[in-house]
């Protein structure tokens, strides 16, 4: 059974629809929810889920994102997580950290990649006058938003559509694209080394 820690920031809508999905013969299941946002919602969720939470606050450590990543990396390796699923999880990670779960890290993208990396993507697909947005499935690597595509959903964008109304409708979408990559994804992993 593949072990699967999800590091959120906010709500966490993605993270419960990925373990939601993790149940019956699917090969992975939840072990660790963590955040960089002691209030993120997706904790409080995670916890009525069952699923064992943590919480390193990035405030205190003042941009030192070496530090920061030392002291959230305990929680995570003590999980033992064969695969790492950034799940609207905001903080840029070092070169150093993705290399080290490089290979068994995913992350979800609001855009249909390489469009838009980064933020406001919705905004930046409908200013650009484009006739659908998306969301994108990638392996992490060190390059922001980069990294091997694991699969796509496109979805129209609509007269008069506002960014918040587009990226509801993404939403939906990403709660159905995130838990088929991360299946496949789990199915296809072979237990190697585990993580240190
Ligand atoms: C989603 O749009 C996701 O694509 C982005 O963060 C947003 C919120 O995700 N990465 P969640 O509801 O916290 O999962």
């Amino acid at each position: 059974m593949k072990r699967v820690a999800i590091l959120v920031s906010g709500g966490g809508s993605n993270m419960v629809a990925l373990a939601k999905s993790m149940v019956g013969d699917h090969p992975a299941r939840p072990v660790l929810v963590a955040s960089n946002d002691p209030n993120a919602g997706g904790l409080a969720r995670a916890r009525d889920m069952g699923i064992a939470t943590a919480a390193v606050d990035h405030r205190p450590f003042k941009g030192d994102r070496a530090a920061f990543e030392a002291a959230l990396l305990e929680p995570i390796l003590a999980s033992e997580p064969d695969i790492l699923c950034l799940a609207g999880f905001m903080r840029v990670l070092t070169p150093a950290f993705v290399k080290r779960f490089e290979g068994r890290m995913l992350n979800i993208h609001p855009s249909l990649l390489p469009k838009y990396p980064g933020l406001h993507t919705h905004r930046r697909a409908i200013e650009a006058g484009d006739s659908e947005a998306g969301c994108t499935v990638h392996e992490v690597t060190a390059i922001l938003d980069d990294g091997p595509m694991l699969g796509q959903i496109r979805v129209p964008i609509l007269s008069g559509d506002t960014a918040d109304a587009l990226a509801a409708r993404v939403l939906v979408q990403e709660h159905i694209l995130y838990p088929t990559c991360l299946r496949a994804f789990a199915d296809r992993l072979s237990i190697g080394a585990a993580i240190r």
